[in-house]
């Protein structure tokens, strides 16, 4: 897939999503999009399958994390969407990782892209340290969760763009960098600690970009999403 800007559409309902994504009808380009936990516990898969119908690209943000087996079975599941991109945290294990790869995986051997959480963006140093009892340098750990991706088979993982320098050294510039924290250099950073705009992130090398607020909040989301792609994607 092509270097893509991707708008998380963080909403709470389909009425709201689709009202959202109708600003986009006259577009050439249909705009990728992410739906996270709360759009898909809140409309399901009919809101999948309802932006699969109007050609958008999905990225399934769920994140899932349990014991290998139970990941394989639920990847099979998510795997009948035909979604493009689908996730789980790094921390399952290799065991999980690869268990989730071949539930994802269909008889014809396509598949979604997977990929690995490394450490949430949220997660400080000293949290890691203090409440997880993960000893070490945050860095070191979303290499090494990196690294564990990739053996494990995966495509690549979301971090923070000002992380996909470290992961593409240790993993290989083809393992993909999917990053949030994306904001134009005149906006508010809302939340976002760690954050660049998306002509840097593509300096950096990512190849897929979240977008939220910076597009879903915009006077004008439209505009605002073209100036993401023209700064990102051309
Ligand atoms: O509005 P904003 O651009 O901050 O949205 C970023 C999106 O990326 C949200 O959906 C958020 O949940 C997601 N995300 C993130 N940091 C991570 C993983 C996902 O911001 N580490």
């Amino acid at each position: 897939m092509e270097r893509d800007v991707i708008i998380a559409c963080d909403f709470a309902s389909k009425e709201a999503t689709l009202e959202f994504l109708d600003k986009f009808a006259g577009e050439d380009r249909k705009p990728m999009v992410k739906i996270g936990m709360e759009l898909y516990y809140a409309a399901g898969n009919e809101i999948v399958k309802e932006l699969k119908a109007r050609g958008h690209k999905i990225f399934l943000d769920l994140k899932l994390h349990d014991i290998p087996n139970t990941v394989r079975k639920a990847m099979k599941v998510l795997s009948a969407l035909d979604v493009d991109m689908v996730n789980v945290h790094a921390s399952g294990t290799k065991e999980m990782m690869a268990a989730a790869l071949e539930g994802l995986t269909r008889e014809d051997g396509s598949r979604p892209l997977l990929i690995a959480v490394t450490q949430l963006t949220s997660t400080s140093q000293e949290a890691m340290n203090d409440q997880l009892l993960v000893a070490g340098d945050i860095n070191d750990c979303i290499a090494h969760y990196a690294k564990n991706a990739k053996e494990a088979g995966l495509d690549g993982v979301v971090c923070s763009p000002l992380e996909g320098g470290l992961v593409k050294e240790a993993c290989g510039k083809d393992f993909l960098t999917v990053t949030p924290g994306i904001r134009f250099a005149d906006s508010a950073a809302d939340d976002q600690k760690r954050i660049t705009t998306p002509a840097r992130a593509k300096e950096i090398g990512s190849d897929f970009i979240v977008v939220g607020r910076p597009i879903t909040a915009a006077a004008d989301p439209v505009a605002a999403w073209r100036r993401c792609v023209a700064d990102f994607c051309d």
